[in-house]
């Protein structure tokens, strides 16, 4: 059977394109490559050619993801597998592919109407050294881990589970939370390899498809280092520094410049192969700036 091996990269539609150049690189420490083409910059986490693409745009939110295959038998595998599951797939021309800097790329929906793909063949420049935005201690933990892990707009949870389990991904419920309003939130986080969870949704309605991107830094003084920036630049803080039950990774939240969230983190634990749920958080995660769809008591 097919399986997507990792969230290997995202696309964002974003209507400051400098805003974003300095963000990403002298908070978060990406390395921003500006090829020339105008309507878009990349930004390197690692050695691929690029994990985000930032693409002018008049909206600012996800403009696709990509989910990988290891090659182009798995890749024709999983389009069959989806079509026969009665999913839209196109597959893309070359030239889109080539867009993606992917030797092969399909295009088609999640249940929540997110622009998705899958490819297989990222282009890796072994030859371009990482290139940190401003000094670094250590790295972005990527490899087979993949980017990192997005909380997504998901209206009908199952639907969404069924798409993802059709990708090949594994989860279910990891947190039962008690909302003041008497409610149960209950997200669904759901992993395709060592990374505790690449995709994550049931955070109720939301405005935009995407409410945050969570990334991870080899070495803690990174997120301590990014934490001062952020408090320095007295930029939005959603959730203040804490350690997720689920993933135990140490992390915060904060506005980008497209006014949805990254969440910035340390030392998660890889993916544990049985369920388990949690009613809270470890420590942290104070909510602080409202209105970034965070506003849920983690502790
Ligand atoms: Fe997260």
């Amino acid at each position: 059977m097919s399986s997507v091996t990792e969230l290997g990269y995202l696309g964002m539609s974003v209507t400051d394109l400098d805003a974003w150049r300095a963000y990403a690189a002298e908070v978060a420490g990406m390395e921003v490559v500006d090829e020339g083409e105008g309507d878009r910059i990349y930004l390197r986490m690692d050695l691929w050619h690029h994990r985000i693409a930032l693409i002018k745009g008049d909206t600012d939110d996800l403009a696709y993801m990509g989910w990988r295959l290891g090659d182009p038998t798995e890749f024709e595998a999983m389009v069959e597998k989806l079509t026969n599951a009665g999913v839209a797939v196109t597959v893309a021309s070359d030239a889109e592919a080539r867009e993606r800097r992917v030797l092969g790329l399909a295009k088609l929906t999640d249940p929540g109407g997110n622009p998705t793909e899958i490819f297989f063949g990222p282009q890796v420049d072994a030859h371009k050294p990482f290139h940190p935005g401003r000094p670094m201690f250590g790295k972005f933990v990527t490899g087979s881990e993949g980017i990192g892990h997005c909380i997504l707009r998901q209206d009908d949870v199952e639907a969404a589970a069924a798409f993802y389990r059709l990708l090949g991904l594994r989860g279910s419920v990891e947190y039962q939370l008690h909302l003041p309003n008497g409610m149960v939130a209950m997200p669904y986080f759901m992993h395709c390899n060592e990374r505790q969870h690449s995709v994550a949704f049931g955070l109720g309605p939301m405005e935009k498809r995407i409410n945050h991107l969570m990334f991870e830094y080899t070495e803690l003084d990174d997120l301590g280092l990014a934490h001062d920036i952020v408090r320095e630049r007295q930029i939005d803080v959603a959730l203040q520094l804490g350690k997720h039950a689920n993933d135990l990774a140490l992390t915060f939240y904060c506005a980008n410049p497209s006014g949805w969230l990254w969440e910035f983190g340390w030392g998660a634990r890889k993916a544990p192969a049985q369920q388990e749920f949690y009613t809270r958080d470890i420590f942290g995660h104070g909510n602080e700036a409202q209105g970034y769809g965070m506003d849920i008591p983690l502790q």
